[in-house]
C-alpha cells in the first residue's frame, strides 16, 4: 500500500477528462492535478517550449510526493515518451491511445484529430505503424477546438460547423476509428459524434491510460494506495484568471475541491 498521490498535469483543464476516467476507475487513489493555465495554449508552441513547459510541471509534481505522473496532454506527451524520470514511472498518453485505436479498428484506418502540436510531431502515426506497419492513419489538426472546449460549448451550432469543417478531410478515408488527440475534446464530443456518426469509434486518452495503468497496479509497476478509503483530489493552477473552478465543476462534479493558486 502507498497513499501518496498520483501526479496529473495538462496545460489547462482537458486533463480533467483524464482525471475525470481515472477518479472513477481507481477511486482509493490520490490525485494532484495540475493545470498550467498560465501558459496555455501548448498545442501551438514549438517542441522544445513545449518540453521544458512539461519538466517544469513534472518538478511541480515530483516535490508533492507524487508516485507517479501522468502526462494528461497530447501535446506535452509528444515531448515526453520517456517510461520513467528519476525512478518515477511517467505516463504519456501516444502510446495508450494508439493502442486502443488498433484494438478499435478492425479496418486499420485510424483518423487522428489534434493540436498543431499533437498532428505535427507524427508521434501517434509512428507508435501506430511500430505497432501495426498495416495501419493508415489520417490527420488533421483543429486549433480552434480548445477554445471552444474551455469555454464548453459542445453541441452548440458554431461548435458543430467547426468540427464539421475539420473532420471532412479524415471523414472522406473511411475511417473506423477517430483518435480524440487532444484532451479538451472529449468536452465536445457531442459535436464530434454527431459528424462522424456510430460507425466510427471515438478513442478518448483518459479510457486509454486507465487500462494502461489498471495493468500496472496488477503488475506492480505502481503500487496501489490504501483500499480502505476514498481517494483525495489538490487541483493545482498556475493562473487564477480563467473558469478553471466552475469547469472543474462541471467536469469532474459538484464536490471537486476549491482550486489552488501555486
Ligand atoms: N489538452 C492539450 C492536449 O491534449 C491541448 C491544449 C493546448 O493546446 O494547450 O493536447
Amino acid at each position: 500500500m502507498d497513499a501518496r498521490p498520483i501526479g496529473v498535469f495538462d496545460s489547462g483543464l482537458g486533463g480533467l477528462t483524464v482525471l475525470r476516467v481515472l477518479r472513477d476507475r481507481f477511486p482509493h487513489e490520490n490525485f494532484v492535478y495540475l493545470g498550467d493555465t498560465a501558459r496555455l495554449p501548448y498545442g501551438s508552441k514549438s517542441p522544445q517550449i513545449i518540453r521544458r513547459y512539461s519538466e517544469q510541471n513534472l518538478h511541480f509534481l515530483t516535490q508533492m510526493g507524487v508516485k507517479a505522473v501522468i502526462v494528461a496532454c497530447n501535446s506535452a506527451s509528444t515531448q515526453m515518451r520517456e517510461s520513467e524520470i528519476d525512478g518515477l514511472p511517467l505516463y504519456n498518453v501516444i502510446e495508450p491511445g494508439a493502442r486502443a485505436a488498433l484494438a478499435a479498428s478492425p479496418r486499420k484506418r485510424i483518423g487522428l484529430i489534434g493540436t498543431r502540436a499533437t498532428v505535427l510531431s507524427r508521434a501517434y502515426e509512428d507508435e501506430i505503424r511500430r505497432l501495426d506497419p498495416s495501419a493508415e492513419v489520417f490527420t488533421q489538426a483543429c486549433p480552434l477546438l480548445v477554445p471552444l472546449a474551455e469555454e464548453g460549448w459542445d453541441g452548440d451550432p458554431v461548435a458543430n460547423l467547426i468540427v464539421y469543417r475539420y473532420l471532412q478531410a479524415v471523414m472522406q478515408h473511411q475511417i473506423d476509428v477517430l483518435i480524440m488527440g487532444c484532451t479538451h475534446y472529449p468536452l465536445l464530443e457531442g459535436s464530434i459524434s454527431r459528424v462522424t456518426g456510430s460507425s466510427v469509434t471515438l478513442v478518448d486518452s483518459g479510457e486509454a491510460i486507465a487500462q494502461m495503468m489498471a495493468s500496472d497496479f496488477k503488475a506492480g509497476r505502481v503500487p496501489a494506495g490504501d483500499a480502505s478509503k476514498t481517494g483525495t483530489l489538490k487541483l493545482c493552477v498556475t493562473d487564477a484568471g480563467s473558469s478553471f473552478q466552475e469547469m472543474s465543476r462541471r467536469i469532474l462534479g459538484p464536490d471537486a475541491p476549491a482550486v489552488e493558486l501555486v
